[in-house]
């Protein structure tokens, strides 16, 4: 998936966005941190909801982190992981990034086939 002129947004900006994988629509955010681009599920471990609660605001200066919108959890941005919060220990889904030029190109992993017993049988 390629953000078009995401590389360049600034220290805590994020853009949302949306990807299609087991068959339905999911959300993602990118976040700019530290001259990085991290991309992660906006999906909170706790109770599997959006962090942002539609708002389209993930980081939060004040205490250097991701938050969830919902009960507060703290989420370290280079890592993804609860800090604080009911769900401490817990990740974020974190995907891959590359920038292309003022592009910002995030890789969604396909999803993982599970067989059950022999596929031959
Ligand atoms: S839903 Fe995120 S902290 Fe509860």
């Amino acid at each position: 998936m390629r953000l078009t002129g995401a590389a360049g947004m600034a220290h805590g900006e994020a853009q949302a966005f949306s990807f299609y994988r087991y068959g339905g629509e999911h959300a993602g955010f990118l976040l700019c941190y530290e001259g990085r681009f991290l991309a992660y599920a906006n999906n909170c471990p706790h109770w599997n909801v959006d962090l942002d609660l539609g708002m389209g605001r993930f980081f939060d200066p004040r205490f250097d982190a991701i938050v969830c919108r919902n009960h507060g959890a703290l989420f370290t941005p280079a890592t993804g992981l609860c800090r604080a919060g009911p769900c401490v220990g817990a990740s974020l889904e974190r995907f891959s990034t590359v920038v292309e030029g003022s592009d910002v190109v995030v890789y969604i992993p396909a999803p993982t086939l599970m067989w059950r017993g022999d596929p031959g049988s």
